[in-house]
């Protein structure tokens, strides 16, 4: 990218994507789902590289919701497949590209393969800086905060101290800041329950393409419509 383009582009700090439309894609094609899910992971690899391009410093990415293991088991058996074949083929370049990598959901559901993975990739990535790559995988938006509300309980927290920040303190979330930009494919216009208290302030984008269709340009499409948005937080606008 030049420098001029780079400078129309307003870059958000935190992106987050709801990674949706892997079935259609397969089904338009005439491919079992999975074939979908497949071609969906690999598409993570160019969005995460033109994210480390354009200086995004945290994307977050919606793999599996708490609600997806009401799918047929042999496509939640086979995504979890391809997700952990994800991170094999993955982790030595995000490593190199200096990504740090974070888990959010409720890990002690996957099988214990899968978590073993998880823990060592975030392990071996906690130090790295230059971008956090925040995976959301076996994740809901409300269960998160169910188990914020659990953990300010076990720690005797007295109610007088329950306030916005003691509960954005709690969630697994913490202490990546709120999305700016919540992007996702397929043309839906729903949540979720992606980041449910997070996303309270973040703008949408959306668009018909299917995930695994979804690429650089697109994305800075959706940069660039950002970019053009005012944010007001409740309060009035600068101009
Ligand atoms: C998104 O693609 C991936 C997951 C939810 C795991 P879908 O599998 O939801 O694809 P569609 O929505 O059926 O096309
Ligand atoms: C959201 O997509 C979850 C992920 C992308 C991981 P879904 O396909 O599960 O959402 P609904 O069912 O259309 O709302
Ligand atoms: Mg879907």
């Amino acid at each position: 990218m030049t420098s001029e383009q780079q400078e129309i582009l307003k870059v958000p700090e935190h992106i987050a994507i709801i990674m949706d439309g892997n079935g259609r894609w397969a089904k338009q094609r005439g491919l079992p789902r999975l074939a979908g899910h497949r071609a969906g992971t690999e598409n993570i690899r160019k969005i995460l590289i033109e994210c480390v391009n354009l200086g995004v410093r945290y994307l977050t990415l919606y793999a599996f919701s708490t609600e997806n293991w009401k799918r047929p088991r042999l496509e939640v058996n086979g995504l979890m497949n391809i997700l952990s074949e994800f991170i094999d083929s993955q982790l030595r370049e995000l490593h190199a590209e200096q990504v740090q990598l974070r888990h959010v959901g409720r890990i002690e559901s996957l099988s214990s393969v899968l978590q073993h993975k998880i823990r060592e990739a975030v392990s071996l990535t906690q130090d790295n800086t230059r971008l956090i790559l925040t995976v959301a995988l076996n994740y809901g938006g409300r269960a998160d905060i169910v188990d914020a509300v659990r953990s300010i309980i076990a720690h005797g927290v007295p109610p007088e101290a329950i306030n916005e920040q003691c509960l954005t303190e709690h969630l697994s979330t913490h202490p990546v800041p709120d999305p700016d930009l919540i992007i996702r494919t397929s043309g839906e216009w729903r949540l979720s329950n992606f980041l449910v208290w997070e996303a309270a302030y973040s703008e949408y984008w959306t668009t018909p393409t299917y995930w695994p269709d979804f690429g650089p340009d697109q994305l800075k499409q959706a940069i660039r419509d950002y970019g053009r948005r005012k944010r007001r937080f409740g309060g009035l606008s600068e101009d």
